[in-house]
């Protein structure tokens, strides 16, 4: 893939705070790189991006985004690769993602050159924060909120993008238990479910607490209408292996977020001769699968997420356990594989890696 870099100016923290970090014990999304990319949006145009230390920023308190939720966002990683690279894993997918993110929530577009020079450029300026262990990474955070000063309804016609990053682990730190939700809804037809958009997190709070109350780590939401078919999970898409056949819920609704990780998960799966099918699953589908052993994967796939296995399965008042994860042929290989993409140690023969300078 092909790496341009805009003319971005940069000024340089006096203050690094690298030399702080414990490298050993790194919680994701708390410890924060010592840069951040900033670029205004106003009169109907985008400014020039600047890279900026890291610090709080000034708001009005009328700034639209805090009333009224046009605010979305992204999430990728760039690795280290075995041969000290910096390598970004399919930031060509954020950058449409985003893109389709501002047109749903009525946001100017970034044009995806735009978004993928800003994520080299930051890339580049905090290269010394992406860990060199196995396992870790830079995780990147595009985003883009409505900074008008004005209580009224309408969209904004001044918008902030930044970009800021943080070196990171796993997400989960062990294998999940999640819970089949049958009362509330992340997203129905015709809303927002398929932009990446900080609402429907929001939306998915209480739910997921009542679920962590109950001992599950996250929820696997079902479709609006009938709560009959699954969709996803909170922070990752869900994938199952049915008798020997790879099952994710199709895309075609608007309701799930096109997931990337999922999708390479696809393409490698397709790669390797894995019949997938990507379509409706019932609820009933995968509890019978469990019931009668047919089903003998279940894992969430996502940016943060990575792969993340599902070793407990809530319905109503079961819980199922599923297979040992060491069982776990297709995702264990799937995860081997993306990370070895990632980190160099394998061909990237589907030009999935963006290098950095
Ligand atoms: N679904 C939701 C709700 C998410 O927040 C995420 C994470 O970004 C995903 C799915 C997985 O998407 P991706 O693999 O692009 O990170
Ligand atoms: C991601 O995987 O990038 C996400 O956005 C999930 C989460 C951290 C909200």
């Amino acid at each position: 893939m092909a790496n341009s870099v805009l003319d971005i100016k940069v000024t340089r923290t006096t203050n690094s705070k690298l030399a702080q970090v414990d490298w050993n014990n790194l919680p994701f999304g708390k410890v924060f790189s010592d840069h951040m990319l900033v670029m205004n949006y106003e009169n109907g145009e985008w400014g020039t991006p600047e890279v900026v230390p890291f610090g709080h920023l000034q708001l009005h308190p009328a700034t639209s985004a805090i009333h009224y939720g046009q605010s979305i966002f992204e999430g990728l990683k760039a690795y280290r690769t075995v041969d000290n690279d910096i390598a970004v894993f399919r930031p060509d997918m954020n950058a449409k993602r985003f893109k389709d993110s501002c047109l749903r929530m009525c946001m100017p577009e970034l044009p995806e050159e735009v978004f993928l020079s800003c994520v080299d450029k930051i890339v580049a300026v905090d290269s010394d924060w992406i860990p060199y262990k196995g396992g870790y990474s830079l995780y990147i955070r595009p985003f883009m909120f409505a900074v008008d000063d004005y209580i009224g309804i309408k969209s904004s016609d001044t918008y902030k993008f930044m970009i800021f990053t943080c070196p990171v682990g796993a997400y989960y730190a062990e294998p999940l238990n999640v819970k089949i939700e049958e009362k509330y809804t992340r997203a129905s037809t015709g809303g927002v479910g398929r932009a990446k958009t900080a609402g429907n997190y929001a939306a998915s709070l209480y739910p997921a607490k009542l679920g962590k109350d109950a001992g599950f780590h996250q929820l696997v939401w079902t479709d609006g209408a009938e709560h009959k078919y699954i969709e996803e999970s909170g922070t990752m898409n869900i994938m199952f292996v049915i008798d020997g056949v790879l099952v994710t819920p199709s895309e075609e609704s608007d309701t799930i977020l096109r997931g990337i990780t999922k999708r390479s998960v696809v393409e490698l799966a397709n790669d390797w001769g894995m019949p997938v099918e990507e379509r409706k699953v019932s609820v009933e589908e995968v509890i019978t699968a469990i019931r009668n052993g047919s089903l003998t994967e279940v894992f969430g796939a996502g940016t943060a997420a990575t792969i993340a296995q599902i070793q407990r399965l809530g319905f109503r008042d079961e819980l199922f356990e599923l297979s040992p994860i060491a069982n776990r042929e297709f995702s264990n290989k799937v995860y081997n594989h993306l990370d070895k993409i990632k980190t160099g140690q394998i061909e990237d023969k589907f030009n999935w890696v963006r290098k950095v300078k």
